[in-house]
């Protein structure tokens, strides 16, 4: 049988790429750069499938141009906020995601956050750097304890409950806010609330872990930044659209918020340059799930979704 023309659009997994070359025939993206609209408009006149990243943008005018040889984008990302779900599914082209594989590392790396944020990582290793440690001093970077204090998740989806499963081995209070709320085995404890405001007023530490979509775009904002507890640690580990920067800066400024870590910023790649004055905000780029384990596994979770649909089944992660 003539193997099915799958485009790659970034330098994935060597597993993922050989296992890839076996059952497809397959062009790589090598330079590893992002895929263009005009590169993603020409793919679909020479492609069946397109397994691209987060970094590609199939916006609904680049959907409008596809050629219909395309039939199905299998994302290696869980979040799919750069497709347009509704310009797709009217041009009849299926599209799927990767969850679940990737939410460990995405729960770790907001641990890592949270625990950097809280204990001066940024600063405390600039000063060792650069030769600056001269003192110690009982009253020298002093933290905020992240044992036994209480975190607020908002979205307990697959990776807010491995950051909540993550949190309690740190003997953290889980409060979550979502949009329903969770049964007991899932919840595993974990405090419900209706409200984002009602999650906001307990938080002490408050992790992001929802999608981006219209309805959460700034959901931390100028107001909701002003109902944390004072000296309240913000992570997000989710997407960059989540958070009005400039009213996360206002918090900080103010002292209310103590401390951020940040691994999604609005301008990718590059974040926001007012943000690396801070000494109490640890940012990361965009490497939530970046381990080995876990880029074989979102590489193999899109190869298991294209082989399912080219074999007349629904894929596993249709969406
Ligand atoms: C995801 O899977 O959504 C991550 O952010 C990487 O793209």
């Amino acid at each position: 049988m003539t193997k099915k023309r799958l485009w790659i659009t970034r330098r994935l997994s060597d597993a993922t790429l050989e296992r890839a070359a076996r059952d497809y025939e397959v062009v790589i993206n090598h330079d590893d750069t992002p895929g263009t609209a005009e590169d993603i408009i020409a793919a679909s006149a020479e492609f069946d499938a397109i397994i691209p990243c987060h970094s590609e943008h199939f916006s609904a005018d680049v959907v409008a141009q596809l050629d219909p040889r395309l039939k199905i984008v299998a994302n290696h990302s869980v979040g799919v906020d750069h497709c347009d779900l509704p310009a797709l599914a009217a041009r009849g082209i299926t599209i799927t995601n990767t969850p679940d594989v990737l939410s460990d590392a995405t729960a770790e790396l907001a641990m890592l956050l949270m625990l950097g944020a809280a204990r001066h990582a940024v600063a405390g290793d600039r000063l060792v750097r650069t030769g600056g440690w001269d003192s110690w001093s009982p009253a020298f970077m002093v933290g905020k304890q992240v044992t036994g204090a209480r975190v607020g998740i908002i979205g307990m989806g697959r990776v807010g409950r491995a950051f909540a499963a993550k949190a309690r081995g740190f003997d953290m209070d889980v409060h979550y806010y979502n949009r329903s709320e969770l049964s007991a085995d899932l919840a595993q404890g974990a405090t419900y609330h209706e409200t984002v405001e009602s999650l906001l007023g307990v938080a002490d530490f408050l992790s992001l872990h929802c999608p981006a979509t219209p309805e959460t775009t700034n959901l931390m904002n100028t107001e909701r930044f002003a109902m944390l507890p004072a000296g309240a640690v913000v992570v997000n580990t989710a997407r960059g659209a989540l958070i009005d920067e400039d009213s996360l800066m206002a918090a900080l400024d103010r002292g209310h918020v103590a401390a951020a870590g940040l691994d999604c910023f609005k301008v990718e790649p590059g974040g926001n340059p007012a943000l690396s004055s801070y000494d109490n905000v640890f940012m990361l780029p965009h490497i939530g799930s970046a381990t080995r384990t876990t880029r074989d596994a979102m590489g193999f979770r899109a190869l298991d979704n294209l082989d399912a649909f080219f074999a007349g089944q629904t894929p596993q992660d249709q969406l």
